[in-house]
């Protein structure tokens, strides 16, 4: 599938419509040429998905893991709840609510730029949130670590022309 982004507005509709898609366990890996909208799809994504804290690029900490509070931690007696990011939540209605009834508890955002090789990713314990079903786990230059990564990953890839980004997703 492709989608093209001609603003941050566009590459924020697609991360929304994307994080409604999973249920936990998910693992996306980015690709794409410095600049291309990695972080900026993924900051979205996290949002979306309830993060509540900024979400910058990890690239000295290689690994950077987030914490998504359940709605009900934070929404007594159906009161309105902001949200860090895009959010305002009245009732049960937005897509913040619906990843309630998932088991999405974290967010893991991993950038493999600066990785030597795919086994110091391994080495970093990477697999074990690949296979965590309450996670959430997005790589970026994920290209830079192929051999480690899951069978059923989701690829997006990210290419940046003058005005405009292309978005292409496979196997999703
Ligand atoms: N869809 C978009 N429309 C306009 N500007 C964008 C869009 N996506 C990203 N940008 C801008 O492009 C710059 C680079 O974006 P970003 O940091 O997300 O790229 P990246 O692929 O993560 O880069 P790197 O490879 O360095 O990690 C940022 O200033 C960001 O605001
Ligand atoms: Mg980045």
């Amino acid at each position: 599938m492709k989608y093209l982004s001609k603003s941050l507005s566009d590459t924020k509709k697609f991360a929304v419509k994307l994080a409604r898609q999973l249920r936990g366990g998910e693992v996306i890996g980015l690709t794409g040429e410095l600049g291309s909208g990695k972080t900026t799809f993924t900051q979205y994504l996290a949002a979306t998905l309830g993060v509540k804290q900024t979400v910058n690029s990890p690239t000295f900490n290689i690994i950077k893991v987030y914490p998504i509070m359940s709605l009900r931690a934070c929404l007594p007696a159906g009161r309105e709840c902001k949200r860090r990011g895009n959010l305002v939540i009245h009732g049960i209605a937005s897509p913040t609510a619906r990843n309630d009834k998932k088991s999405i508890r974290q967010f893991v955002h991993i950038d493999a730029y600066r990785l030597r090789s795919p086994q110091e990713l391994k080495a970093l314990g990477a697999q074990e949130y690949f296979q965590n079903k309450n996670a959430v786990t997005v790589i970026e230059w994920a290209n830079k670590v192929k051999p480690i990564l899951p069978k059923n990953i989701t690829l997006i890839k990210f290419r940046l022309n003058k005005t405009s980004r292309l978005i292409t997703i496979f196997r999703h």
